[in-house]
């Protein structure tokens, strides 16, 4: 007889962002003429920079003759970009990081779902609260945790992230295995100093843990005293394995294209405690189970590492960091507390009511997308998160008509 993996039927009744799509599209079928605006799931809307098409453009004509086309590329991906990734976002800020510990891959959300697939079922495993649900699901899946009771599984150990820590959650009194951090914060929007990550990494050596981070909004970090990478950190190479996105920060979120940093020296043990090297492990899962980015969207990719990438890549970053400062300037004028929107593209709103109750409000009332806090989690509850991932003009629009709708 086949069987289910049971721990499936653990899982809320469905995806946080597949909730939001269906709720929005009865409202559209309900009310096929209002122009909604979306603001909820992070997904960009400007157009890739002119660099990126140029590389893809070319690469197409490359496929399109015998003695320039690619079939299979290295699953880890092409060394042209794997060597820019190292040089541009590593070396040039003082990060040791090698081009061979870069795996390019085409998600972060794949990348930092996958990843617990090399560490034992009976690990202890701690996220944050509020989170981006792919942490915790994933890990349900692999069957870490028991049931769900009012929005939290049993066996997970959840670390609040709350307005009395900044959204920084602290770390835990108890050993736990694994941590998931991601910063600049997805819900919250939150960032973590340099001492704040050092806490971290002492505390996985301490425990002989491991943390993945996900570091998919590095590049909205304008503020020069605070760490885009883990790496930045003495002793995090031992500790921590590090995801990055080119989808917020050079459009990529249809493109497809990310990549997983894991040093060399990365660790964790096997049952009698010996000490086995991570990387081994992931080359061995990624060649396995993936055979590589496509050989077009690869050198689109590194062309946001030329100059000309780089200035448009800028532009748009700081285009969406704008959208931000217009939502914080405006939600907190109408006397919401918020958080994020600065070196963040999301911006975190204290509602005092049911996050759900605000959205279907935003949405019938102002015909504004967002997405509710208690989507990620128990302490996400009377919190909404509006992404800045829109134009300047629908911004501005969505914004006067929140006010109109909330006065
Ligand atoms: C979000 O809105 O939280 C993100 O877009 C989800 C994702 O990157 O998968």
């Amino acid at each position: 007889m086949i069987r289910i993996n049971e721990n499936y039927n653990k899982l809320q009744s469905s995806y946080l962002f597949s909730e939001i799509a269906k709720r929005v599209s009865t409202f559209q079928e309900a009310n096929p003429d209002k122009a909604l605006i979306r603001l909820g799931i992070g997904d960009v809307t400007h157009a890739l920079p002119p660099a990126c098409i140029d590389a893809l453009h070319n690469a197409v004509d490359e496929m399109a003759a015998d003695a320039t086309f690619r079939g299979y590329g290295p699953e880890q991906g092409y060394p042209f970009l794997r060597t820019a990734i190292a040089e541009y976002d590593f070396k040039k800020n003082g990060i040791k990081i090698d081009s061979d510990e870069i795996f390019v891959s085409d998600g972060s959300k794949c990348d930092t779902g996958n990843f617990q697939e090399l560490l034992a079922g009976d690990i202890s495993v701690a996220v944050p609260d509020p989170v981006y649900p792919v942490y915790v699901d994933t890990n349900v899946m692999a069957g870490r945790t028991g049931a769900n009771h009012h929005g939290r599984y049993e066996g997970l150990v959840y670390l609040p992230s709350t307005a009395e820590n900044g959204f920084v959650p602290d770390v835990p009194a108890e050993p736990v295995d694994l941590i998931y951090l991601c910063f600049p914060n997805n819900p919250t929007g939150a960032t973590a100093t340099r001492d704040q990550l050092k806490e971290w990494v002492d505390y996985a050596h301490k425990n002989k843990a491991l943390i993945l981070f996900d570091a998919a909004y590095e590049a909205f970090i304008t503020d020069k005293t605070l760490p885009r990478s883990i790496y930045e950190i003495d002793g995090a190479r031992e500790v921590a394995v590090e995801f990055r996105s080119f989808s917020k920060t050079a459009g990529f979120t249809g493109t497809r294209c990310a990549f997983t940093v894991v040093p060399h020296e990365c660790r964790a043990f096997d049952a009698n405690g010996g000490q086995q090297l991570l990387h081994p492990l992931w080359n061995r899962r990624h060649t396995t189970k993936f055979n590589g980015v496509s050989y077009p969207v690869q050198c689109a990719a590194a062309a946001v590492y030329t100059p000309a990438g780089r200035e448009q890549v800028n532009a748009l970053v700081s285009g969406y960091l704008d959208n931000a400062r217009i939502i914080n300037e405006s939600i907190r004028a109408q006397g919401y507390e918020t958080a994020g929107g600065v070196n963040s593209p999301y911006v975190w709103i204290k509602t005092g009511t049911d996050s759900w109750e605000f959205f279907d409000r935003l949405l019938n009332a102002a015909g504004v997308v967002v997405t509710p806090g208690s989507g990620f989690g128990a302490c996400g509850q009377g919190y909404i998160r509006i992404s800045a991932f829109n134009s300047a003009e629908n911004v501005k629009t969505a914004m006067e008509r929140i006010k109109t709708a909330l006065q």
